[in-house]
């Protein structure tokens, strides 16, 4: 995954590679992020970076409250030249840090759960049963009399054996559910996921989800899962969920309320680790934005529903990435420098796979936090501190010579990388969040104390 070309500041062919070493001027500038440059190195809201890892220890994430308060406005807007546009239930899965979920819902943002435990933690943090929407498989009888009595906006049933699971649910409980039927499309994600459209199975769910006079058959859920990243690519998706929301009108005489459209928008700045030739800064720029997607989004399910002259549904999002990605970073210090062997040095950072796994994905910008830009620079490898061979971030990235104890920053760590966070051989970083320019930590660093606590063996010798 690391032998790819990606034309960018700071990406270098490594060895063995035919790609190019490439050109600083064609980097992505850390205004990208709302990041200045000043005598202290990068700064966010002012602060330098490196500050906050003296301040706050390193790893560490860093929330930016402004850009997540950007984002859900850039979300909420209605498109142009439409009347109305979504609803926004952010996939907690994504970023599951309470503080930013707290922020979410104060800015009007529903929650869209996937377990138990994030049902309860939507509860707790007071989003009303109307603001939630439950997906997910693997439902047991006692949850599903649990999502009925907790009276959701929608519970979204993932294959056909949760249908009379949930039915039975509500009979006994004489209550009558929201529930949609989850789809796989014929490009989104699908296995476990789902009741695929082809060959009439979803139909098929439907007809005996009506069967059920427990249950308000109300909803449609199709998530793609694989990301959306171009004009073309949503309208496929969507042109295949709408044509099934005619058979469900023209077979079955289903109007449906709600539209769940899933999430799937890819973030601009994090970009698949591929081959493609196009400098980093042209692939950025034809990516979807936020306000395109919805645009495109809103303008084909409206026109869809008004050429058809049926109501439009409610259209439900449920966007983790595009949400929550750019809003975060994450900062971690340069530990130690192995220049031995053959090929780039390597950095040995204090944050790895154990936190930022989907690197090995995903290719994420990397800031030099002190000394952005400044050159001649050098090749490195970046690696986490783990003893594991698979612990590495980046076979090759160009950054000033570096030195023990600076800091980098890893851009777009808003998605991800909170949720697989591990704690293998070193605790899991705090979490701070930068609100016009005032420092809060949200989440204190894990103790080696925190590693053990819930070890009942290991409390007893302690004792
Ligand atoms: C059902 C569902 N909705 C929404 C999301 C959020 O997806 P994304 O982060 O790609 O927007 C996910 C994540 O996979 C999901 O499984």
């Amino acid at each position: 995954m690391e032998g790819l070309n990606l034309s960018a500041h700071s990406v270098v062919a490594p060895e063995g590679s035919t790609n190019q070493a490439t050109d600083v001027s064609r980097s992505l500038p850390p205004e990208t992020w709302g990041l200045t440059r000043a005598e202290g190195g990068l700064c966010l809201e002012g602060k330098p970076l490196a500050g906050l890892t003296e301040r706050w220890g390193s790893p560490l994430f860093v929330v930016h409250a402004a850009r997540l308060a950007e984002n859900v406005r850039r979300f909420q807007q209605v498109p142009r030249g439409q009347s109305r546009g979504v609803e926004v239930y952010y996939s907690y899965k994504t970023n599951p840090i309470p503080a930013v979920l707290q922020k979410l819902s104060r800015l009007g943002v529903g929650a869209e759960v996937v377990s138990p435990y994030e049902l309860w933690l939507a509860m707790r943090l007071g989003v009303a049963p109307g603001n939630i929407i439950y997906n997910g498989p693997g439902k047991t009888p006692d949850f599903a009399r649990k999502l009925v009595q907790s009276e959701l906006l929608l519970t979204h049933l993932n294959h056909r054996e949760e249908i009379a699971l949930l039915a039975q649910a509500a009979t006994e409980l004489g209550k009558r559910p929201n529930v949609g039927i989850r789809l796989a499309t014929s490009d989104s994600w699908s296995g476990k996921f789902g009741v695929p459209i082809a060959g009439g199975q979803a139909l098929a769910a439907y007809e005996e989800a009506l069967s059920h006079p427990s249950l308000r058959v109300v909803g449609l859920h199709a998530h793609r899962g694989v990301a959306i990243q171009d004009a073309d690519t949503l309208e496929r998706f969507l042109r295949e969920v709408l044509e099934f929301c005619d058979t469900l009108h023209a077979r079955l005489g289903l109007d449906l309320e709600f539209l769940d459209l899933g999430g799937s928008l890819a973030v601009p700045t994090v970009l698949p680790l591929d081959d493609s030739p196009l400098p980093l800064a042209e692939r950025v720029r034809r990516r979807l934005s936020i306000e395109r997607y919805l645009e495109l989004l809103v303008e084909s399910v409206e026109d869809h529903f008004r050429r058809a002259g049926r109501p439009t549904p409610r259209i439900l999002l449920e966007p983790g990435r595009a949400l929550t990605g750019n809003t975060q970073m994450l900062l971690c210090r340069v530990n130690s420098l192995n220049a031995a062997g053959k090929g780039p040095a390597h950095a040995i950072l204090d944050a790895g796979e154990n936190i930022a796994h989907i690197l090995h994905r995903e290719y994420h910008e990397i800031f030099h936090a002190e000394r952005w830009g400044e050159s001649p620079s050098e090749p490195y490898t970046l690696d986490g501190p783990t003893c594991s061979p698979m612990d590495s971030l980046r076979a090759s990235i160009e950054l000033p010579r570096l030195r023990l104890g600076d800091t980098l920053a890893i851009m777009d760590a808003g998605a991800y990388l909170v949720s697989f966070s591990n704690s293998f051989c070193f605790p899991q970083p705090g979490i701070v969040v930068l609100e016009q320019g005032r420092e809060t930590l949200v989440r204190r660093a894990e103790t080696y104390e925190d590693m053990v606590d819930r070890d009942l063996y290991a409390n007893e010798v302690s004792r």
